[in-house]
């Protein structure tokens, strides 16, 4: 039976970027028998101008009902002015937590071919291959109470609340502690265990844990020293797990390390591998609808989609050579481009990227 992929451009570059990966979907599926069924859906401040809500019950049918889905970005300035309840993060956020999209996988990989992108000495960055393991529905994103509420004085307070249950610890770390087994066998535990007693809870399961996977070397690190260290000697990481908030700020800083946003995938999964495909980046209003996005980070998404959810390791090599070869051939868009290079568009990225395929 086909396999059901729900598409979500989204906002912003999201329709611009989502439109070369599709291509890519379609020409492994028309000449290479990938079977699969593509729908597209609204989602975010798009969904909200058709629908008054970022995701609206008919995207989230479709997404419950489908094996994977692909997603562009949400969000722009055209929406800040919109109450938080409706702004087009809630619609990511419910994606996340609607469909248990608990295990955020982040890669930070360098290609050899951008070594000069990163603003880190290519010694410092050079072989680079991170993962960042992030829990995606729990911790302070998701915390109760939550809001902003009047005191009697008539002063204003804010609240956000960290939880984590041991069982939500436990599965996210069982998620790194799988992974590290299939790359360099290390695992860093990223905590604020000296301060935050939920993130003590979360050192003390990620140790449990741990005692199942001897082959595993794990070690423990403080966000604030792990940011330091990530931009002071990178390579020292196989796979990092750590909150939903910490996860957040940190796979931005390690995604900057190699030199582009542009390039990075990222995959969110449930526990049965159902999940949620879509570049790390955002929806960059700032270059929206003038054709020059980085198309590589939702094209390399479509990669993932194929190895987690799909089964179809195949594809997913198939795409990967694909975007080597044409970094070597010199094709760039202009986050990427650097001396020597040729500068091209998103259209162009994704035409050059099918071409390669053909090979
Ligand atoms: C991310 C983004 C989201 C997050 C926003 C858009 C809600 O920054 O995926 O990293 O904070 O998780
Ligand atoms: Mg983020």
């Amino acid at each position: 039976m086909s396999k059901k992929i729900l598409i979500l451009p989204g906002d912003g570059i999201g329709p611009e970027i989502v439109a070369e990966a599709v291509k890519v979907l379609t020409c492994l599926r028309d000449e290479f028998g990938l079977d699969v069924d593509m729908n597209e859906a609204l989602v975010g401040g798009s969904a909200y101008d058709e629908h008054g809500h970022p995701l609206p019950e008919e995207t989230l049918r479709l997404a419950h009902d489908c094996d994977a889905v692909l997603l562009g970005a949400v969000g722009g300035p055209k929406w800040e002015p919109l109450d938080i309840s409706v702004r087009p993060e809630k619609g990511l956020l419910g994606l996340r937590s609607e469909l248990g999209l608990f295990a955020n996988l982040r890669p930070a990989i360098l290609y050899p071919q951008l070594a000069d992108a990163s603003t880190l000495k290519p010694e410092v960055v050079s072989g680079l291959d991170i993962l960042i393991v992030r829990e995606l529905t729990g911790g302070i994103y998701f915390g109760r109470p939550r809001g902003v509420e009047t005191l009697a004085s008539g002063e204003r307070r804010g609240i956000n609340t960290l939880v984590y249950t041991e069982s939500e610890i436990e599965r996210i770390c069982r998620v790194a502690f799988d992974l590290a087994m299939k790359r360099g066998k290390r695992v860093c535990s990223v905590d604020k265990a000296n301060v935050l007693e939920c993130t003590e809870l979360w050192r003390e399961v990620a140790i449990r844990v741990g005692a199942d996977y001897p082959e595993v070397e794990l070690s423990h690190m403080y966000v604030d020293n792990a940011a330091m260290q990530l931009v002071r000697a990178p390579k020292q990481f196989d796979v990092m797990v750590t909150t939903n908030m910490f996860g957040d700020v940190l796979s931005d800083c390690a995604a900057m390390l190699t030199g582009s946003i542009g390039m990075l995938p990222s995959a969110s999964l449930d526990a049965d591998g159902k999940g949620m495909y879509e570049p790390i980046h955002g929806s960059a209003p700032d270059i929206a609808g003038k054709g020059v996005a980085n198309p590589l980070a939702t094209i390399l998404s479509v990669a993932m989609m194929l190895r987690y959810s799909l089964n179809a390791p195949a594809h997913a090599e198939r795409i990967e050579r694909a975007v080597s070869s044409v970094l070597d051939q010199g094709l760039r868009t202009a986050d990427i481009a650097s001396e020597g290079t040729e500068t091209i568009g998103t259209t162009r990225m994704g035409d050059a990227v099918v071409a390669a395929m053909r090979d």
